[in-house]
């Protein structure tokens, strides 16, 4: 079966990356991109409609089967460079290609893909049942099944309640780990019924098992050190003018985004405190350009949508 991916404001993502109108594009020079998050490559397809033949585009994926999708593209698009590995390793990566400092933009769609939802042998999702696995690069490292059989009461309440926000956090740890002394937790619908069993009147039309899922996600994945790891390196390897655009999903995520670019785009607040003259304060490495977010249409759409936020960064000349 083929699993589908509904690229997450498609258009106004592409254009933030030339920050101009795509109509007025001219499509012969040479340019430089990377999408760290390929997916099912939406984003990286839409992108290599307006760039040159003698472009590059490089994509990241850790998920095996985003790059399987990722070699395909590549067989007919010799522009398309594949890399299996997470974003976070971008610059040992792009190394060998000479390409650093000479990137003209970089892409985060951050989180999951939908295939990764859709297939329940991933263990992502709360709705259909599947081994209790959660790791996008199944390849290696520890699923989160097995994280749930040993870690302690207070390290499960801690990820439950730093990555879920989850008030009734220290009710599931306490039931998970009550539950494991009678079987094993294996499969998704054990956690699920774990977490039913202690949350008895959740808000109307939220599963009460989203914050918890979302906040094992998180942690099994590493994905905020990842983020967070990913930001400086970007905007080293950008060059001059180069473009820094990702949508992030939830507060957790955006706040790491937004405190980021508030950081790089504002004079280092060190220099108030030192009686130094205003020239030799060294200028913001960036300037924050908009912050988008999917319009009604979209949203009708691809409810996926409803809580993306793009957030886009350019190096300063
Ligand atoms: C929301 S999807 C991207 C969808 C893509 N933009 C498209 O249009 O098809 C996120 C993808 O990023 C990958 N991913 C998440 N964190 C990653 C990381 N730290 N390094 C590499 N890939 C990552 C996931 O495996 C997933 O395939």
């Amino acid at each position: 079966m083929e699993y589908q991916h509904n690229p997450v404001m498609l258009k106004q993502l592409i254009s933030s990356l030339f920050n101009k109108n795509l109509n007025i594009l001219s499509k012969n020079e040479k340019k430089i991109f990377v999408d760290g998050t390929f997916g099912r490559g939406g984003h990286s397809k839409e992108l290599l409609k307006f760039i040159s033949p003698n472009s590059k585009l490089f994509v990241f994926d850790r998920d095996p089967q985003a790059i399987l999708e990722a070699k395909k593209l590549s067989l007919i698009d010799n522009r398309v460079h594949v890399i299996h590995a997470c974003f976070s390793s971008m610059r040992e990566e792009l190394y060998n290609f000479g390409v650093l400092k000479n990137i003209d933009g970089i892409i985060l769609d951050l989180g999951v893909s939908s295939p990764q939802l859709d297939q329940a042998n991933r263990g992502f999702s709360f709705m259909r049942n599947g081994p209790l696995d959660m790791r996008m690069d199944n390849s290696c490292g520890m699923t989160i099944a097995k994280w749930l059989s040993s870690a302690t009461l207070e390290e499960i309440y801690k990820v439950i309640s730093k990555f879920g926000e989850e008030r009734h956090a220290f009710k599931i740890a306490k039931k998970i780990v009550a539950v494991r002394q009678l079987h094993p937790i294996n499969t998704t619908n054990e956690l699920v019924s774990c977490i039913s069993d202690v949350i008895k009147n959740n808000k109307p039309g939220k599963h009460p098992a989203t914050k918890t899922f979302q906040a094992l996600r998180i942690f099994i994945n590493k994905e905020l050190e990842e983020l967070s790891n990913t930001l400086p390196t970007a905007i080293d390897i950008l060059k001059p003018g180069g473009i820094l655009a990702i949508i992030s999903f939830h507060s957790l995520e955006d706040r790491i985004v937004k405190k980021f670019y508030n950081k790089v785009s504002n004079i280092d607040p060190i220099y108030k405190k030192i009686p130094i003259s205003d020239i030799n304060i060294p200028s913001p490495v960036a300037k924050k350009l908009k912050k988008i977010t999917p319009d009604k249409d979209e949203i009708k759409l691809n409810p996926r949508s409803r809580s993306a936020i793009l957030r886009i960064l350019q190096i300063n000349s």
